[in-house]
């Protein structure tokens, strides 16, 4: 997809962070824009800048777990626009951290029911009316980097960002005779409000295995902060759609990120690998343990962690991993 201008953009999170920012680039691009957001305040926001901006942008709250609301948000889209979307960004995502091994039920199906689930309501909410209106277009998924590996305290969303890279794969395929070009986008760290993404877990699913309090949410502001601006994610999500690509990393040194993801896959497959790995990640701890110490949002022992369920007694802090992508080989 190449041509922006007058065409529809459904954008779901598109009130905060990444999709606040694909919101302004599109609309920039002459789009007509949907966001969506379970978050009214975000909406609110969002929209008073858009209003400043006197762009084209029209406000949907809906929890995207709710297939009915999904449905009718499609429908208000038709209503108001005349058509469906030619660009779908699945955006919205949510993340809640903590040992694998204390997660809970419910941590998995608040986590996966957004991040996967969501991502799936929208692809089968929206192909068959963009298949059905026969103008070709694009969609895109927020993925992130951690898809592309397991972590030991952050499994529910690893698992759900890993589905969410091969099902749009499936669909890149699946799509192509009807002209929708299909992207996913895998960024690190990006500077967002997801750290506050706890205030939208539904009651029904508040059982956690791990500790979420005021400090831990802080501690991940503070991450978040040093990530990337959503607008420059945005252009480069923009670039990759213009380009037809399947995956995005969003840094320049992609290339070497991906072949290296590849081989520490390989390294795990033999016992000589492994022993590799091994060696080269104590490594990389002794450097990180060189800087200035920083808080350690995963560390059990500050956080209390995996103290949430009371047949828990025995969750150790895991070791702190190094965030984002991997340094430059020297
Ligand atoms: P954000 O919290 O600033 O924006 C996400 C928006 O989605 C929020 O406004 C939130 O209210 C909304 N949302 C959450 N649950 C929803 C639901 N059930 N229905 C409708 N809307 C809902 O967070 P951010 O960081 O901009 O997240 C966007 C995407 O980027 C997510 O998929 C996230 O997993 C992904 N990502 C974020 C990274 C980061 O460092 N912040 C890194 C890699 C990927």
């Amino acid at each position: 997809m190449k041509d922006f201008k007058g065409k529809v953009a459904f954008i779901t999170g598109g009130a905060s962070g990444a999709g606040f920012g694909q919101a302004k680039v599109f609309s920039e691009a002459g789009m007509k824009v949907v966001i969506c957001d379970i978050r009214q305040d975000h909406l609110d926001e969002a929209m008073a800048y858009f209003k400043q901006k006197k762009a084209t942008v029209h406000a949907i709250k809906f929890d995207l777990t709710d297939r009915k609301a999904y449905a009718a948000a499609a429908d208000e889209v038709e209503k108001v626009f005349g058509e469906p979307p030619q660009l779908l960004i699945n955006t919205a995502g949510v993340n809640t951290f903590g040992p694998a091994e204390a997660s809970t039920f419910e941590d998995f199906d608040w986590v996966m029911g957004v991040c996967l689930g969501g991502v799936i309501n929208g692809m089968v909410t929206f192909v068959p009316r963009m298949i059905k209106a026969g103008k070709g277009g694009h969609i895109a998924t927020v993925s992130s980097w951690g898809a592309f590996m397991g972590g030991s305290t952050t499994a529910p969303y690893s698992a759900a960002k890993a589905a969410v890279n091969n099902l749009m794969e499936s669909y890149y395929q699946a799509l192509k005779p009807y002209n929708i070009g299909v992207s996913v986008q895998c960024p690190a760290n990006i500077k967002s409000n997801i750290a506050e993404a706890v205030y939208t877990r539904p009651r029904e699913l508040a059982n956690t295995g791990y500790n979420v309090d005021e400090k831990t949410i802080g501690v991940l502001r503070s991450i978040h902060a040093q990530g990337m601006e959503p607008v420059e994610l945005a252009r480069i999500l923009k670039k990759g759609i213009e380009d037809e690509v399947l995956y995005i990393i969003p840094y320049p040194n992609w290339e070497e990120m991906m072949r290296g993801n590849y081989e520490r896959i390989i390294n795990l497959a033999s016992a000589a690998g492994i022993k590799k790995t091994e060696t080269e990640m104590k490594k990389r701890l002794a450097e990180m343990a060189k800087q200035p110490k920083q808080d350690n949002p995963f560390d059990g022992e500050k956080t209390g962690f995996g103290k949430a369920r009371k047949d828990i007694t025995w969750v150790k802090a895991p070791p702190p991993m190094p965030m984002g992508p991997p340094p430059k080989e020297k």
